[in-house]
């Protein structure tokens, strides 16, 4: 009797890394052995497809990284992939590999070159990983609680040092163009005051919310700035200027972005590499892995792709209430 034909995935990472990719890499190669699934790293995101950097791996490789930042496949954003020519010779050279399927672990940017090679007749499966959390698809992203812990671990540490000196501390975190991150970081590192690009708020009125902590008997004022708000050397000279009193910034940038995976990220990495395979096993097609109402699915690639998550009014709201 002839031997049947065993699947072939393909595995990779791209965009931004995020602590928790390694979990999930893990996930994937491990359930892929248990169904008799062959695995191939590919190598820099989308640039490996492209390059042919591309190996297979087995359960034995993925041994050790569960609890490892970053990724070992490494990642890159990738311009190639956002030309429509770029994505017809990447489905061209997944075709040519013959690939099964393509496991995609990424964010938003990723999605949308899964997007475009499913519709090239790829079977893909993405896994939604940023520390941004900006992904409507979704209620959890890999990499947004390490990230949120690693910022709030700052946070506090700065406050010590802002409290003893009196000062004024202007924390910027990541999040591209979402207030996620900044509002979740301000929210456990006990922040006066969290700034978002998506409710722009004018200088003289931050000024002025420093000037009443003060009068309120506050030692220091801690303000999160996200990314897409940015300019937090320029506000902190503009405190310091207009009210006397000494304001430093501090910009968080990549450090966000390494170390261990948390227990959460781990968790949400390991099931949704094996629920992306499952689905390869199941006969699904061309679908993203997500987290909603506290279950993990598996959404069309289409659906999942589309919009950009809107930040959470009610916990930016919390954030002024808590900051008395
Ligand atoms: O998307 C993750 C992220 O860390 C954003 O928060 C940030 O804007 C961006 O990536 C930085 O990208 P890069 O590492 O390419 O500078």
């Amino acid at each position: 009797m002839a031997e049947q034909k065993k699947l072939k995935l393909g595995v990779l990472t791209s965009g931004g890394d995020a602590p928790g990719m390694n979990a999930a890499i893990r996930s994937v190669v491990r359930t892929a052995h248990h169904y008799g699934i062959r695995s191939y790293g590919i190598k820099t995101g989308y640039e490996g497809l492209f390059a042919g950097d591309i190996e297979e791996i087995d359960h034995a490789d993925v041994s050790g990284i569960i609890h490892r930042g970053g990724t070992i496949l490494r990642t890159a954003r990738c311009a190639q992939m956002m030309t429509e020519e770029g994505q017809k010779k990447a489905a061209e050279i997944i075709k040519i590999l013959r690939l099964d399927a393509i496991v995609i672990i990424g964010g938003d940017g990723s999605f949308r070159g899964a997007l475009a090679l499913s519709k090239l007749g790829v079977n893909v499966m993405a896994i939604p990983a940023t520390i941004d959390l900006d992904m409507d698809c979704t209620d959890y992203t890999i990499g947004f609680d390490t990230a949120v812990n690693t910022a709030a671990d700052a946070i506090i540490r700065i406050r010590d040092t802002s409290s003893s000196h009196e000062r004024c501390s202007v924390v910027e975190v990541m999040g591209r163009n979402s207030g996620r991150l900044a509002i979740m970081c301000g929210l456990v590192g006990g922040a006066e005051e969290v700034l978002i690009p998506e409710n722009p708020v004018d200088t003289s009125s931050v000024i002025e919310q420093v000037l009443h902590n003060r009068s309120q008997g506050k030692h220091h004022n801690l303000i999160v700035v996200a990314e897409g708000v940015g300019n937090s050397n320029k506000l902190a000279k503009e405190i310091e200027r207009v009210l006397g009193i000494e304001a430093r910034a501090t910009v968080l940038g990549h450090f966000q972005r390494g170390g261990t995976p948390t227990a959460r990220d781990r968790m949400h990495a390991t099931i949704m590499g094996y629920t992306a395979v499952k689905g390869i096993v199941d006969d699904e097609k061309s679908k993203a892995v997500v987290y909603r109402h506290g279950k993990h699915v598996l959404l069309d690639i289409e659906e999942a792709t589309t919009a950009k998550k809107e930040y959470s009014p009610r916990l930016y709201d919390m954030t002024k209430i808590l900051a008395i």
